[in-house]
């Protein structure tokens, strides 16, 4: 059976105290679950998420990291920092990033290559903005960011590679792409792949959804043949809303 990997990215949302209580809730309700799971907490809260996941197959995850080992750079925390809490996977290239704070291909792909060295399994995050859809570029954008985000990762690391396709004009507005369309995106990433690695490992390659995943539009995205997990934002802050996406089937 097809397996999903359902992630819940609570970007600059709770303090400590929120984290833990929103983790034991989670780690209680979604025990059993047949998909993966994942969730990705501010970084002052995963050590302390990271205790109350022990004993429960939900993965702890972090939405960034810095490009470098370590070293003399203010602010950024680094792989080695993450890895030593139990952080398994690490958003990265989320738009938000690349938006506001300007990180471009060239930064992520240093990110990823680091995760991946470090036994990290990076998320990329790839999406247009609703100008660049409409005015054609949809293509040679994603491509870009997949080939510029991949580069120098072997076959063999893709397997540890999961690609999340976010229409920018699609997170947190409400607005869903189609399972239709978000498929089409999927199907040309999965395209880009192959061209990359070949049919057969692109075919293994898990590719996310992520924008305005809801409880009531879960399903009809999953059922798609491209979409293999979800990255949730706003519903994944409450049990109400994750748990439900969680268990979509
Ligand atoms: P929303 O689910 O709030 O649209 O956010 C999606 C997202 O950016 C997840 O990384």
């Amino acid at each position: 059976m097809r397996s999903y990997f359902i992630a819940g990215n609570w970007k600059m949302h709770k303090t400590v105290a929120e984290s833990v209580a929103l983790a034991k809730e989670l780690k209680d309700k979604l025990a059993g679950c047949s998909e993966k799971v994942l969730v990705a907490p501010a970084f002052t809260s995963l050590a302390a998420v990271a205790e109350v996941l022990k004993g429960s197959s939900i993965l702890l995850g972090a939405q960034n990291m810095g490009p470098e080992e370590q070293g003399a750079h203010t602010g950024e925390v680094s792989v080695l920092m993450l890895k030593d809490l139990g952080v398994k996977a690490v958003i990265l290239g989320h738009s938000e990033r690349r938006h506001s704070y300007l990180e471009g291909d060239a930064l992520v792909n240093k990110k990823v290559l680091l995760a991946l060295k470090h036994g990290i399994e990076p998320i990329l995050c790839v999406g247009e903005t609703l100008e660049e859809r409409e005015s054609g570029k949809l293509e040679a954008v994603i491509g870009t960011q997949v080939r510029e985000g991949l580069k120098g990762v072997d076959e063999g690391s893709l397997k540890a590679v999961t690609v999340a396709y976010e229409p920018v004009w699609a997170i947190g507005t409400g607005k869903t792409a189609t399972p239709e369309d978000a498929d089409a995106v999927h199907a040309y990433i999965r395209k880009v792949l192959a061209g990359l690695y070949g049919e057969q490992a692109a075919k293994a390659v898990c590719i996310q959804y992520g924008g305005s995943v809801k409880p009531d539009n879960v399903a009809a995205l999953m059922a798609k043949p491209n979409i293999d997990g979800a990255l949730v934002g706003g519903a994944s802050l409450k049990t109400e809303s994750f748990v439900p996406i969680a268990r979509f089937r």
